[in-house]
């Protein structure tokens, strides 16, 4: 079982967006996914049309002692969904007591559920630092940072760093990090130079590149990914090509 950790210092860059369609690109026939929602925000059910009625998922879960095998949900495109759940604000505190209290909580629950040798589990982060954070990185394998072409996106990268640096670098089991820039506007200068200075800055780091593209907040619109709403997009070949720089990861890591 692989953990890949999707996450970002800001806020709003397509974090779960992206949790969501990678889940259908990588798939296929190599992987079992199962996408996990980390995040309060409980958002990322939406894109796996799952009904809005659907409250369980692993805080609730949690905080009853219950296991999270059974919250697991299937979402309308067949991928495998542990939502985080509805919970008001005294349940949220609870359970992000609980992972404070127990470091490595995440990892565990997750060992629990008894996934494939080749399964996937996707986080869906919050952003910034928190106890969220936190447990994604001391669970992850693999950890992709999504950042926009922008420039106040490229300020955090360093604080980014930071906690990959506390919470995975001198783990064994942690594999590498990449980078996706989310929203590219091509015909905007300063994104083509963003990219172009990230290339050159992280020479030893994937860096894949997803455009700005209609179809991918369309195909939330519709509960469905942009793989399976128009899969001649722009927004679905690059999901598809991130998903093999992400398979490369992998690979290489086998040796
Ligand atoms: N490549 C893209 N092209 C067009 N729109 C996109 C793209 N990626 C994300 N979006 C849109 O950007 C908005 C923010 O995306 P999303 O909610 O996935 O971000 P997030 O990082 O998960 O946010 P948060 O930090 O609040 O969890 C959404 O409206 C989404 O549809
Ligand atoms: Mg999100």
């Amino acid at each position: 079982m692989t953990v890949i950790a999707i996450v970002s210092a800001k806020g709003g860059v397509g974090k779960t967006t992206l949790a969501a369609n990678l889940s259908v690109a990588l798939r296929g026939d190599r992987h079992n996914v199962l996408s996990l929602d980390l995040d309060p925000q409980n958002a990322l059910r939406l894109h796996f049309g799952i009904s809005p009625n659907y409250n369980n998922g692993l805080a609730v879960a949690s905080i009853s002692k219950k296991s999270w095998l059974r919250t697991i949900v299937q979402g309308e495109s067949g991928g495998a969904i542990l939502p985080y759940g509805l919970v008001n604000e005294d349940q949220r505190q609870a359970f992000e007591k609980i992972l404070q209290d127990n470091p490595g909580y995440l990892l565990r629950e997750i060992n629990k559920l008894n996934l494939s040798d080749d399964a996937l589990v996707l986080l869906d982060v919050p952003p910034g630092p928190s106890v969220y954070m936190k447990e994604a990185l001391l669970a992850a394998n693999v950890v992709v940072v999504v950042m926009l072409a922008d420039a106040a996106s490229y300020a955090t990268l360093t604080m980014m760093m930071g906690l990959i640096e506390k919470y995975c670098s001198a783990r064994p089991s942690f594999i590498d990090y990449m980078y996706i820039i989310n929203q590219i506007d091509r015909s905007r200068e300063l994104a083509s130079d963003i990219v172009d200075v990230m290339r050159a800055q992280v020479s030893n780091k994937a860096i894949a590149v997803v455009h700005q593209d209609q179809a991918i907040p369309e195909a939330l619109a519709c509960c469905q990914d942009v793989l399976s709403y128009e899969p001649q997009s722009r927004g679905a070949h690059d999901m598809t090509e991130t998903a093999m720089l992400i398979e490369q990861i992998l690979d290489n890591a086998k040796g």
